[in-house]
């Protein structure tokens, strides 16, 4: 989690940094500061909650006479997403030592034993992050040798987690120690001579460098304008031409622009592979399931749910045998890997750390994997065999919306093309599975009676003692995503549950104050649900039945169009939970877009 960004040049650094933080927002946003080297003097800001609290504080207080410049200056900065010590002031970065400043992203996980080493050698520590340690040990080993460079190796030679930093000493006004190990880090030159620039993520440096290199873990060195070194090889590429900034376009929030867009992403996710008759992804060698007996599905969060959701899929469709593990899960139980195991992993980002290990313990396995990701040149794509983008664009919501839209046609095609690479589907199947895609952008559409009605019973369904979401089959999945959007943006409790499970212990909460949605598709086991649902009324649970069927004992209704797939009316479903979570976040006055504790990217485990 967390961002970072770095730059040495002659232009506004105090500006430039800022821009950057503000394209790595979605990484974090419980604090954020910058330190500026210049004339041999540190301005630092720092400022709690989002970037615009930092921006404010600068344009109050700093004036950039000297930067009016010809001269060089350089300075790091950082975005927060909170893991050790409170999101204050104190615990924002940079750190500063005794000379130097560092930014951090990730986590020092024997930060407490080298803390007490540099205590006992007399460092003092004044805020409770864990990456406090690096600057003090930077200082520690150079105060001994009086040599920055092998001080710093010294220092990440020590350190252990994951990591990406930054570190500047007030005695190198042009230089900047780098170093990548498990978070994501990209190097660019700038346009100018001898511009130097840093970020977690390639957006901040779109337009301001054509030349950089996303760094592999293990790679440390120095940039100054005069050579940016390297501790082994790299290579250097290009950047995407043009910055597509996301713009709210009249919506309220993002997160209700994104819910708006699904209709249109899904249509460039299906773009050119879904064929007349069949499916085709350039991105994949049809052998890749060659003598694959099982696939196994990692992921997590909002990405977990569309994996979760493709299991069924992949079982009833292309006939293998699949399973889905919580990537945080999955990396610790010792799992027991095959080759004849297919591995893909989803995720939105390609950064999540779990997500991201997975996939390099199950490559370390010899498995073949396949990531499913919608930011190309992320981490998870540089590692996967083979990579499918989810083509949603930039999602900024925190609350994962199309990427989830995208992630589910992206696997149910995925599901019909091994399918049809097995030879296991018959052609008339697999013509109405296409026919059935092919409506998907329309059953993802917003229409406007359901918005309403979503936004009508926002006013009610606010107090009680909790929320069930409830589904069969994919559905139980899609209950899940619906609990989670609550959860995450309302701050309510939610839970997804199968519906058939309710009654091995769940129901026993159901009362009046126990708001159920039920998710009751018309050509899924209707009739299966409706029998759980019915048990739940007549527990007096309140019910609101999403369903295209009018159902007599529901409290409330929201009626989704009939649909001839059942993946048609999950897609439907999906939209009405969207909402309904957003216009319940709405209602009690939260931020939808950026909630509480959360952050879009998870870079730390
Ligand atoms: O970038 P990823 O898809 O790997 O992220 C995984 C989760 O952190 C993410 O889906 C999270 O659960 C969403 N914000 C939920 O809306």
């Amino acid at each position: 989690m967390c961002g970072i960004v770095g730059y040495i040049g002659k232009k506004d650094t105090s500006k430039i940094l800022l821009d950057g933080l503000k394209d790595l927002e979605y990484r974090g946003y419980d604090s954020a500061g910058i330190a500026i080297l210049q004339n041999s003097k540190f301005d630092i800001f720092k400022a709690v909650g989002k970037i615009a609290n930092l921006e404010e504080k600068i344009n109050l207080q700093y004036c950039l006479p000297c930067s009016t410049k010809e001269t060089i200056s350089l300075g790091i900065g950082h975005t927060r997403w909170a893991t050790h010590g409170k999101p204050t002031e104190l615990n924002a970065h940079p750190h500063l030592g005794e000379y130097s400043y560092v930014v951090h992203n990730g986590i020092i996980e024997n930060y407490k034993e080298l803390k007490e080493e540099l205590t006992f050698a007399g460092h003092k520590f004044v805020s409770q992050t864990d990456t406090e340690v690096i600057v003090h040990l930077f200082e520690y080993y150079n105060n001994k040798l009086n040599d920055p460079k092998a001080s710093f190796a010294k220092t990440v030679e020590r350190l252990e987690g994951a990591y990406s930093i930054l570190l500047i000493t007030k005695s190198e006004p042009e230089t900047i120690y780098f170093m990548k190990h498990g978070s994501p880090l990209i190097v660019a030159k700038g346009k100018e001579e001898g511009e130097v620039l840093f970020a977690s993520s390639d957006s901040p440096l779109i337009g301001l460098s054509d030349a950089v290199v996303y760094l592999e873990d293990g790679v440390m060195g120095i940039a100054s304008t005069t050579a940016i070194t390297f501790n082994q090889e790299v290579s250097w590429g290009t950047l995407p031409s043009s910055k597509q900034f996301a713009q709210k376009d009249g919506f309220r929030f993002f997160m209700e622009k994104e819910i708006y867009e699904q209709s249109d992403v899904v249509t460039d996710a299906m773009l050119g592979r879904l064929k007349d008759n069949g499916i085709d992804f350039d991105e994949i060698d049809p052998s890749i399931i060659d003598g694959i007996n099982e696939i196994k599905i990692c992921a997590c969060g909002t990405s977990y749910h569309a994996g979760l959701t493709s299991s069924y899929l992949f079982e009833r469709l292309a006939k293998v045998r699949t399973s889905v593990e919580i990537a945080s899960e999955f990396r610790y139980k010792e799992p027991l890997l095959t080759p004849d195991t297919l591995f893909i992993v989803i995720s939105q980002s390609g950064e999540t750390a779990d997500t991201l290990e997975a996939l390099k313990m199950a490559k370390a396995a010899g498995l073949k994997s396949i990531a499913i990701c919608n930011v190309d040149n992320s981490s998870m794509t540089r590692v996967a065999d083979a990579t499918i983008l989810t083509r949603a664009g930039i999602e900024k919501g925190v609350a994962s919306t199309k990427a989830f839209s995208t992630q589910t046609v992206v696997l149910w095609m995925l599901g019909l093309y091994f399918a049809k690479v097995r030879g296991v589907m018959e052609s008339d199947k697999l013509a109405s599975e296409l026919l059935a895609l092919r409506e998907t952008p329309k059953a993802l559409k917003v229409f406007d009676h359901i918005h309403e009605k979503t936004k009508r019973l926002s006013k009610r369904y606010l107090h009680g003692h909790g929320f069930f979401f409830i589904g069969r089959d994919v559905f139980f999945p899609l209950a899940l995503e619906g609990a989670l959007k609550l959860k995450e943006i309302s701050y309510l409790h939610a839970e997804g549950y199968p519906a058939g499970e309710m009654k091995h212990g769940p129901i026993a909460l159901a009362d009046p104050e126990l708001f159920t949605i039920a998710l009751m598709p018309q050509n899924l086991l209707y009739d299966k649900i409706k029998s759980n649902v019915e048990e739940l009324s007549a527990r007096d649970s309140t019910i609101c039945a999403i369903s295209p069927l009018a159902f007599d004992l529901a409290d409330d209704f929201i009626k989704t169009n009939s649909a001839d797939h059942y993946m048609l009316e999950f897609f439907e479903m999906l939209v009405a939970i969207q909402l309904l979570s957003m216009e319940i976040s709405v209602r009690l006055g939260n931020d939808v877009d950026m909630p509480r504790n959360l952050a879009k990217s998870v870079t730390v485990e």
